[in-house]
């Protein structure tokens, strides 16, 4: 029987690593190991080494290929929680009217926001909507996202939720990131749908989550819950639903106003809410008891000039922090886990380390995967990236470049020398 093909990366000057396979919280949210000198050896799709090199060497032959970090931190590959990745259209314009004064909401009334998204995404064909979805994984790939969630929710009826989810589907098997699909058609009450909200809710559960179901499309929900768009009331309803189907339940709470979300969160027990700026004390020690994961989207705040989320406050009070991208046409336009961890630490205030440790092993379990990624140790998928920096610090003390250099997913080298291979 021949062995899977190895691969050792070597070089470089530190491996950079959260460990476990459960999110971090409080203290131990900044928990990095630095481990100098090492090398990483990966057979077939796993990590089976992290170490120094000459014990390395004292236990294995030669690995069929090698990777060189030049000096470089080796770090696990990224995993983006939330984004909204099928969509069609962009949305530059409503940019220049929040840079002369307009606020989200405001442009929202007016018939932009999520709905302009949602006319430009039920009219693209599916074969146009993979193409942008395959073009953002690019680019996600390329400043170091291995594994990435991505939602529906622009479709807000059947066959154009179907469309976005099928898409999602078709591009995880052409793509080397891993895609964690999510049915979102609690993401906005359609315009059909204005003046009966309740109907819309009844609806996704008569018709749109089963019909995703059927086709295995979704692992996860996630519904929107904000004042004018989904209630506590309506959201109960939806993850209920959600949670008899088996699938892991996400929100979007508290990001306008504070309606209770962060306790809802904790109430529905769902793994991980999303946004949190006005979650209140309340609701953050109650997502604590919970174990509910936040997910800051310190993108969102910057691109809407807004405050950021309390990541203090919850790293104190025994939350586990994630990042994520977010990555949408409206309020967070990019596809960059490295930018968005330097916004994390330069407006939010998260340490270098509590940011890594979010972008990666965190992320991770609010994905239901820390078991598998998240971070570079012997028996977890070898999902990793090499940086062209000296230490894992400068992701974001050198901001607003892409210091990828290779990355390695499930033992495949698919980033060399930062360009798709
Ligand atoms: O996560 N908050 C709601 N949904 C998205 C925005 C989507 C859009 O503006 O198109 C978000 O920020
Ligand atoms: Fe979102």
């Amino acid at each position: 029987m021949t062995r899977p093909s190895s691969l050792l990366i070597r070089g470089a000057a530190v491996v950079a690593t959260p460990h476990g396979v459960h999110a971090l919280a409080g203290p131990q949210q900044g928990a990095v190991e630095l481990v100098p000198d090492a090398v990483v050896r990966c057979q077939g799709h796993e990590i089976v080494f992290v170490g120094r090199h000459r014990d390395h060497d004292r236990r294995f032959g030669r690995p069929h290929r090698v990777l060189e970090a030049h000096g470089g931190t080796v770090i696990p590959g990224f995993v983006d929680p939330h984004t909204h990745l099928p969509f069609a259209g962009y949305r530059e314009g409503e940019f220049d009217r929040r840079l002369a004064g307009e606020s989200y909401g405001q442009i929202a009334a007016s018939g932009g926001g999520i709905v302009a998204t949602v006319e430009a995404t039920r009219r693209a064909t599916a074969a146009e909507l993979l193409r942008l979805t395959l073009c953002r994984l690019d680019r996600q790939l390329l400043c170091g996202t291995t594994t990435t969630e991505a939602k529906s929710g622009y479709g807000l009826e059947l066959s154009s939720e179907l469309k976005q989810l099928r898409v999602l589907r078709s591009a995880g098997r052409r793509h080397p990131v891993e895609i964690v699909p999510t049915a979102m058609p609690g993401h906005e009450i359609p315009r059909e749908w204005r003046h009966d909200p309740d109907g819309y809710v009844e609806r996704v559960v008569r018709e749109i989550h089963p019909a995703i179901a059927a086709g295995r499309l979704a692992e996860q929900v996630d519904v929107f819950c904000e004042r004018g768009v989904f209630t506590p009331e309506q959201t109960r309803t939806l993850c209920a639903d959600a949670a008899r189907l088996g699938w892991r339940i996400h929100l979007h709470a508290d990001e306008l106003c504070d309606l209770g979300g962060a306790a809802l969160a904790a109430e529905l027990g769902a793994v991980a809410a999303s946004h949190l700026l006005h979650a209140s004390r309340e609701g953050i020690a109650a997502m604590a008891r919970a174990g509910v994961i936040a997910i800051a989207l310190p993108g969102v705040s910057f691109f809407l000039r807004d405050r950021f989320a309390p990541v203090r406050d919850l790293v104190k009070a025994g939350v586990p922090v994630a990042i994520a991208t977010d990555c949408n046409p409206g309020s967070s336009h990019t596809e960059s886990m490295p930018a968005v961890m330097a916004l994390a630490c330069l407006g939010a205030g998260l340490s270098s380390e509590e940011a890594l440790v979010a972008a990666t092993l965190n992320a991770a379990a609010a994905l239901g995967r820390a078991d598998r990624v998240g971070s570079v140790e012997v028996g977890k998928q070898a999902d990793l990236v090499v940086l062209d920096a000296p230490s894992p610090k400068h992701l974001v003390y050198h901001f607003g470049v892409n210091l990828v250099r290779h990355v390695v997913k499930a033992g495949n080298v698919v980033v060399r020398d930062g360009a798709r291979v």
